[in-house]
């Protein structure tokens, strides 16, 4: 691929400013400066680097993130700063690819939400997690505000009926880690359905936090408000349909 389209498909701008950064000389392939925008590259496992920034060559951006509280998943937020803001210019500006723009969250969190977010700018994989028949199990640690009694995990078992829908809604597996921690693993990703789904039993979200998508965790290595890209594996383990 000619350096000029690697930079433009990478999010470094338009082709135009991508041609002008690699003939400014801040481009470099192995430590050498590359000036010539037409000049080929294999782009499997290449790295460049701009302005002394390494990049990573990735056809498809897949990255998990440790969301902090106050951040909305939206890129028109309306109250809190975007979830975007927290990566990088390139992922935010990455072209239009099968009617993507740029990278999307997989399944929002609220903005008071905590904890692993995947992002991809992958049309075919944002549309195939995103569908109701993708059951992937996802975990939340559920602080409440008051006790959890023994009859709100069944219930929650069994089923509660919300407001918009007429059949009532399970958790996969509910666990009470202790007197107001909950362990609440979901298949569906409703409105604010953690949230509705304790209230309906009774009690009040104090603070969530997504632990675990699939079979993938969210790793303590991760800061808060921290990014990285997902191994081919992690990819995987996150999208295994349980
Ligand atoms: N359920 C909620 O209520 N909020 C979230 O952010 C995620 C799941």
């Amino acid at each position: 691929m000619k350096l000029s389209q690697i930079l433009f498909s990478q999010g470094f701008g338009t082709r135009k400013q991508c041609a002008s950064l690699i003939a400014s000389g801040v481009v470099t392939i192995d430590g050498a400066t590359c000036a010539n925008a037409e000049q080929a590259f294999a782009t499997d496992g290449l790295t460049f680097t701009v302005l002394g920034e390494a990049w990573p060559f990735h056809a498809m951006a897949y990255l998990m993130l440790n969301k902090p509280a106050g951040f909305e998943c939206s890129h028109k937020p309306k109250h809190w700063p975007s979830v975007y803001s927290l990566l990088p210019a390139p992922l935010r500006d990455r072209p239009t690819k099968s009617a993507v723009s740029g990278v999307q969250a997989i399944g929002r969190l609220d903005q008071d939400t905590t904890g692993l977010l995947i992002l991809s700018d992958d049309g075919q994989l944002i549309h195939r997690m995103a569908s109701p028949k993708h059951h992937v199990p996802k975990v939340y640690e559920v602080t409440t505000a008051r006790e959890i009694r023994h009859e709100q995990i069944a219930q929650l078992i069994d089923g509660v009926v919300l407001n918009d829908d007429p059949l009532p809604v399970k958790a996969k597996a509910c666990e009470r880690v202790d007197s107001t921690h909950l362990r609440l693993t979901l298949t569906e990703g409703k409105y604010h359905q953690v949230k509705r789904m304790v209230a309906a039993v009774g009690n009040h979200v104090e603070s969530l936090h997504r632990s675990q998508i699939g079979g993938l965790r969210l790793p303590a290595d991760l800061a808060e408000g921290a990014w990285r890209w997902l191994s081919a594996e992690e990819l995987a383990a996150a999208s295994i349909n349980t």
